[in-house]
């Protein structure tokens, strides 16, 4: 006799609480599969998106090596949103309708690459902070219970740590430079900072998803929690090459952990909504994009067709 959905729903939370990993043949309720079909198609977007900020200063980095650097990371992100679709493919839905999806404005991705690239100390700013925060929550998701997006999560961080390194590099640099370079760091760290803390989403009274997604351990820690520790970890990163946070409230504390201003969630609503200053050329980009690849597309699909046929003739 087979179970009944509160059989099943109990067996699941049974394996989530002893750590045992979903699989994609696993029985799993129907909103654990949405919330990761949402979750993981999303932070793929957000990988392939955000080539585009960085994209447009490999023409203008300021050397050889900048510009090879640069490229390596750029190819990087690529392969983290093949990796982060393929692995969101397991859970019944197709790239098509994932790329779909975005492109109807049905689904979403970090608000932190809706903002303009102004100059080359804006690749020092994304590298060091946005991919530092980036780290933060990917070490965490590292754990989260979806075994596909779990091992994802352990081979991009692998290659997460040289992407806030060489951010970091270039920021430090430039505050070894002249007065206008550590003017135009300065500037990319106050344009950049406040973005970066919304990349862990809203306060955590405000999260609507995160209840669930903490029982289910899609997440394992909060927004916030996870937000402290970037920021506790990052000041200190800031102050010792010259920079200083643009946050007047921020304060070490005694324990070492720093009290901060309030963010502006106006701002963070508002671009996540399409109204930030680069969402519309982001999505037109990636749409343009996307057409001229359709004969790529067409020409390996073809090709794979071609193949199985003859596998068909031979066997
Ligand atoms: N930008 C855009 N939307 C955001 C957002 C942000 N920074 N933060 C939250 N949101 C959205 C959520 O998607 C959700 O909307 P939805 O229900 O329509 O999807 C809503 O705001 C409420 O937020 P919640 O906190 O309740 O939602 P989540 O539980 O999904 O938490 C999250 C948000 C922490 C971003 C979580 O989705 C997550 O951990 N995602 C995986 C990591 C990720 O996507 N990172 C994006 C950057 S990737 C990157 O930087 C790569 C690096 O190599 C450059």
């Amino acid at each position: 006799m087979s179970n009944t959905i509160e059989e099943l729903e109990k067996q699941f939370q049974e394996k989530i609480d002893n750590e045992i990993k979903i699989e994609p043949k696993d029985w799993m309720p129907d909103d654990y599969r949405k919330n990761l079909i949402r979750q993981m198609s999303q932070h793929a977007h957000s990988e392939v998106i955000g080539m585009q900020p960085e994209g447009n200063w490999i023409t203008r980095a300021p050397s050889l090596r900048a510009k090879k650097i640069l490229l390596a990371k750029i190819q990087d992100e690529a392969g983290h949103g093949l990796y982060l679709y393929s692995a969101a493919e397991t859970l019944g839905v197709s790239r098509d309708q994932f790329i779909q999806w975005l492109h109807e404005g049905k689904a979403k991705y970090s608000s932190i690459f809706n903002y303009p690239t102004l100059n080359w100390a804006d690749m020092g700013a994304i590298g060091w902070l946005v991919d530092g925060a980036a780290i933060v929550n990917q070490v965490s998701l590292q754990k989260t219970s979806y075994g596909p997006y779990a091992r994802a999560m352990v081979r991009i961080c692998k290659e997460e740590s040289f992407h806030q390194r060489q951010g970091f590099e270039i920021m430090a640099k430039m505050m070894a430079g002249t007065k206008e370079q550590q003017q135009m760091a300065q500037d990319a760290l106050n344009r950049f900072w406040w973005p970066s803390l919304m990349m862990f989403g809203p306060h955590d009274s405000d999260s609507s998803r995160s209840s669930l997604a903490l029982k289910w351990k899609i997440k394992r820690e909060t927004n916030d929690t996870l937000r402290k520790r970037f920021i506790d970890k990052t000041i200190p990163q800031a102050e010792f090459i010259g920079l200083k946070v643009p946050d007047p409230d921020a304060v070490l504390q005694p324990d070492g952990s720093y009290k901060t201003g309030p963010i502006d969630w106006d701002e963070f609503w508002n671009v996540v909504k399409g109204n930030g200053p680069c969402n519309k050329q982001r999505l037109d980009h990636h749409k343009r994009a996307h057409d001229n690849g359709k004969w790529v597309r067409e020409a390996c699909i073809a090709f794979s067709e071609k193949q199985d046929k003859r596998k068909v003739i031979a066997n």
